[in-house]
């Protein structure tokens, strides 16, 4: 973390090109903070920052970098690509990637990624993409897993939404800024889902949601009830 405090350690979203990464990156810059947006393209990742600034106001914080040179900037990552590319890019990323780093990891493994149906998962060998994610980070860089279960299209949105996110990690300290962080989305209360071995059911339940929004035509997410106020943030 260095000498960065919360307000102005700038989050990169890696592979935020895409409608989760710039869902996520919308609600970030809303809530005035400085985002990086990652891409395998620099010149596209401008692009989208561009398009961010447009929405957000002039005033945002968002800029966009090839995604090692997004890793280099900060100590806070994000990373939303399909399944199918995300041991490539963390392995590629290994030497960018700064020691002492979080990665929140939203990735899911979808059958679809690969060709297959759109409401299946993939089985991962490691459990999870999140443990995936943590086998292939350097050394003393913490994974979490989030934003699993929120939808693109409502986080593109203007509204507030209407979701609870489960936040799973074996770091403690990585847990704890995952969830200020994602407490900080409108409308959306983040709870401490424990180890990250239980990213394979976050994971599995948006396959669910797709399932649930191809069949009811709509935007599904989660609410998570009967636990002492202390467990919401
Ligand atoms: N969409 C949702 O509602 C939603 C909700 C929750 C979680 N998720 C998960 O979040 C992740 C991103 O979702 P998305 O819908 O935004 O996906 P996407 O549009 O398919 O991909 C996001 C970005 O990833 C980069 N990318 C694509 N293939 C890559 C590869 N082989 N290697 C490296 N980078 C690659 C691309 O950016 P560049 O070409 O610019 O590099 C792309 O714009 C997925 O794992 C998805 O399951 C999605």
């Amino acid at each position: 973390m260095g000498h960065m405090n919360n307000r102005s350690r700038a989050i990169a979203i890696l592979g935020g090109t895409g409608p989760e990464g710039t869902g996520l990156a919308l609600r970030r810059a809303r809530a005035g903070e400085t985002v990086i947006m990652g891409s395998r393209d620099a010149a596209r990742a401008e692009q989208t920052a561009d398009a961010i600034r447009q929405r957000v106001g002039a005033s945002a914080h968002v800029s966009g970098m090839e995604n090692s040179a997004a890793c280099a900037a900060t100590d806070l990552l994000v990373l939303t690509v399909p399944f199918a590319g995300q041991a490539a890019l963390l392995k590629q990323l290994h030497p960018a990637i700064r020691p002492g780093s979080v990665l929140i990891d939203a990735t899911v493994p979808l059958a679809q990624s690969v060709g297959g149906r759109l409401s299946r998962t993939l089985g991962v060998w490691q459990g999870s993409a999140a443990q995936q994610a943590a086998e292939l980070v350097p050394n003393g860089v913490s994974v979490a897993a989030a934003f699993h279960n929120l939808s693109a299209e409502l986080l593109n949105g203007e509204e507030a939404l209407d979701c609870d996110v489960i936040v799973c990690s074996d770091d403690a300290n990585a847990s704890q800024i995952t969830r200020a962080l994602t407490a900080k989305i409108p409308g959306v209360r983040a709870i401490d889902g424990g180890k990250l071995e239980n990213a394979r059911v976050l994971e599995q339940i948006t396959a669910l949601l797709i399932g649930l929004n191809i069949r009811h035509k709509g935007h599904a997410g989660i609410r998570i009830t009967g636990l002492p106020p202390s467990a919401y943030r």
